[in-house]
């Protein structure tokens, strides 16, 4: 049982920004190289901030590029997304959590299921998380042991080496969160972006990641020579024996 997922993160596509060329020639270097891989993902994994202040031009702009990858593509919101743009842009028809706004959903189907958390805070850029998220992703999770890996923006854990290593507005959040996931085995990966930069750290139990910015001009962190010019992303390999094994990709 194996699976590949492609994570790209943090495109900030904005055709207004001085940048704006750049970043969308970034993520359009991703989706090709992308694209080019033999074999192909079985699926991409958006972890928020497609667009920089997302407006539904800026998100069709989005869609145009991240539409000519040849596998399925699931997105989460992140603190630069606007919700209702972003799913007009990316219908998730029939996942999203019922009579809420939040984008929180389930993808059945693969070896491992992917679920999106929704950590869009209504007060700020920093990550949050309440009830009403922490209900839907239990009941997702309870009965189901799926091997599972779940997918968000904002990290939920310390990032050392960042000048604001703690990302969530409050520790109580976080610890919601954390505390959702107590004793549930068979979530094996946790997925985040926000940091820009590649980092790890743990959720309870379970391993989790952030990933490098597409956006080369946000990007944060140190990596090795010959990636500097490079958009980064991430291929994230699983099998049952051994969970999720990640490598940074400098697209050509
Ligand atoms: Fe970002």
């Amino acid at each position: 049982m194996q699976m590949i997922i492609a994570q790209i993160s943090d495109s900030h596509i904005d055709p207004e920004h001085p940048n704006g060329a750049d970043r969308i020639r970034d993520l359009e270097r991703c989706v090709a190289d992308i694209n080019r891989l033999n074999p192909l993902p079985d699926a991409v994994i958006h972890t928020g901030d497609l667009a920089h202040d997302g407006t539904p031009e800026k998100y069709q702009e989005v869609a145009r590029i991240l539409g000519s990858l040849r596998c399925p593509l699931h997105v989460a919101a992140g603190n630069r997304d606007d919700r209702r743009a972003l799913r007009t842009a990316f219908p998730a028809d029939g996942y999203l959590l019922p009579d809420t706004d939040f984008m929180q959903y389930t993808i059945e189907g693969y070896p491992v299921r992917l679920i999106a958390v929704d950590t869009q805070s209504e007060n700020g850029n920093q990550g949050d998380f309440c009830e009403i998220r922490a209900n839907s992703l239990r009941a997702a999770l309870v009965g189901n042991e799926t091997p599972t890996a779940i997918f968000m923006h904002h990290p939920p854990f310390e990032i050392s080496q960042s000048d604001y290593p703690f990302q969530f507005q409050s520790r109580e959040a976080a610890e919601l969160l954390t505390g959702t996931l107590d004793g549930l085995q068979h979530v094996v990966r946790i997925f985040c972006g926000h940091s820009h930069r590649d980092a790890t750290g743990r959720v309870g139990d379970v391993p989790a990641s952030t990933n490098p910015s597409v956006a080369i001009d946000l990007r944060l962190g140190e990596y090795p020579d010959g990636f500097q010019t490079a958009p980064l992303y991430q291929i994230h390999r699983f099998d049952a024996r051994d969970g999720f094994v990640s490598e940074i990709r400098a697209a050509a």
